[in-house]
């Protein structure tokens, strides 16, 4: 049985979602996955810090959280000193959690910050102190795979432990674990994707003749878009799930700001509705590839023919090519994404650690 006890730095809607997914489907994971987790320490921005080595009231957190309230009165620190008041940063929690761990629980950090699109902080931090520590880290940030793949890989690798985030690119659907464990001695020598749900959004819903702020407005309200639309609308986060994938996939060491990016701002309701008239489609498109100078990443707006699988992606839809050598290309098609997948792709790494052990 694996029995790890998990440290939460971050604790907003994928976090949530996340330890509800693992109370639904508990006895699924304890009887064919020999997986039994529990939580001992959560750390926040503005919500306080609660650690417990006995492990965590999850309900209680999640009412605490939900409410609007802290979490300091979970919060039971090394000496039993009573609730913290002062701000823990989330290194202080990894490095106390691992202090405290018992030898017999492997320890797994779950990083659920918010993106940094200008140097993948403090997520890369925390991922180093965890790996440091003796800790395996899951994530569905996507910084630290974006600007320090190299580096984490290596530290993992030295540490006899594992960094995994297969929730950075398409939320829950396979595309790290798929090439992990299915693909073996195969090799990919680049890859194009629609990869950014916010702006195939806008792109379709402009398609049908709605103004681009409208369509944006929709997204925000419904919790999609990020709070800081330039995050998408400039094509920071396709051009960061584009760093990830080169970086993992094709070897690169590039970090969101040197890929080669246009975004969407300077498109319009009637240059979408001009490329459909002449049978075409414009779409939001990252693109890697393996040259012989290393390796070309870009995200950019393309137009293609009507018959292209991109063009058949509406609304949310992102679809993901891999070119490889022995299997050719083949596509992984994503047609209804969110929360729940996003959540299960942790799900989905804790599973992959238990079957490690
Ligand atoms: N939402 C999705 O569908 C989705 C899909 C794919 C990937 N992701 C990625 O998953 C991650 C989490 O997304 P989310 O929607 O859960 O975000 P969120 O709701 O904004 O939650 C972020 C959490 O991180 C905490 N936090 C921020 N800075 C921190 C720090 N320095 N130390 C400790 N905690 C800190 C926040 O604390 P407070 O609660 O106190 O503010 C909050 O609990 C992001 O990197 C996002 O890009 C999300």
């Amino acid at each position: 049985m694996f029995r790890p006890d998990l440290v939460l730095i971050g604790f907003g809607n994928v976090a949530r979602r996340f330890l509800r997914l693992l109370d639904e489907r508990a006895e699924e994971l304890r009887r064919d996955h020999s997986l039994e987790p529990r939580v001992v320490a959560i750390a926040t921005a503005r919500h306080g810090v609660a650690r417990d080595v006995r492990g965590l009231d999850i309900a209680r957190a999640l009412d605490l959280v939900e409410r609007g309230g802290s979490l300091a009165s979970l919060d039971t620190t090394p000496d039993d000193n009573g609730p913290s008041s002062a701000p823990v940063a989330g290194v202080d929690v990894i490095r106390q959690a691992a202090c405290a761990a018992g030898s017999t629980r492997p320890l797994v950090v779950v990083e659920t910050t918010v993106l940094d699109v200008a140097a993948g902080q403090p997520a890369i931090d925390h991922v180093r102190a965890a790996l440091s520590e003796g800790a395996h880290v899951i994530t569905a940030n996507k910084g630290p795979v974006a600007f320090a793949y190299a580096e984490l890989e290596a530290l993992a690798r030295a540490a006899g432990r594992r960094f995994l985030f297969e929730g950075a690119v398409m939320d829950g659907i396979p595309i790290f674990n798929l090439v992990r464990e299915t693909l073996p001695a195969v090799h990919i020598s680049g890859f194009s994707g629609v990869v950014n749900s916010t702006t195939n959004f806008i792109i379709t819903a402009m398609e049908g003749g709605q103004a681009f702020a409208e369509a944006l407005a929709e997204m925000q309200a419904a919790g999609i878009a990020e709070a800081d639309a330039s995050l998408d609308v400039d094509g920071w986060d396709a051009a960061a799930k584009a760093a990830a994938l080169a970086n993992v996939l094709l070897g690169a060491t590039i970090t969101p700001r040197e890929v080669d990016r246009t975004g969407i701002g300077r498109l319009t309701a009637e240059i979408v509705q001009e490329a459909v008239a002449r049978g075409r489609r414009v779409k939001l498109v990252a693109r890697g590839k393996r040259r012989e100078a290393g390796v070309s990443v870009r995200v950019g707006v393309e137009e293609v023919p009507a018959d292209h699988l991109f063009a058949t992606l509406v609304g949310q839809q992102n679809a993901l090519v891999l070119e490889t050598d022995l299997l050719g290309e083949f596509s992984v098609v994503q047609l209804g994404g969110g929360l729940t997948q996003t959540a299960y792709a942790l799900v989905a790494d804790l599973v992959a650690l238990a079957r490690r052990g």
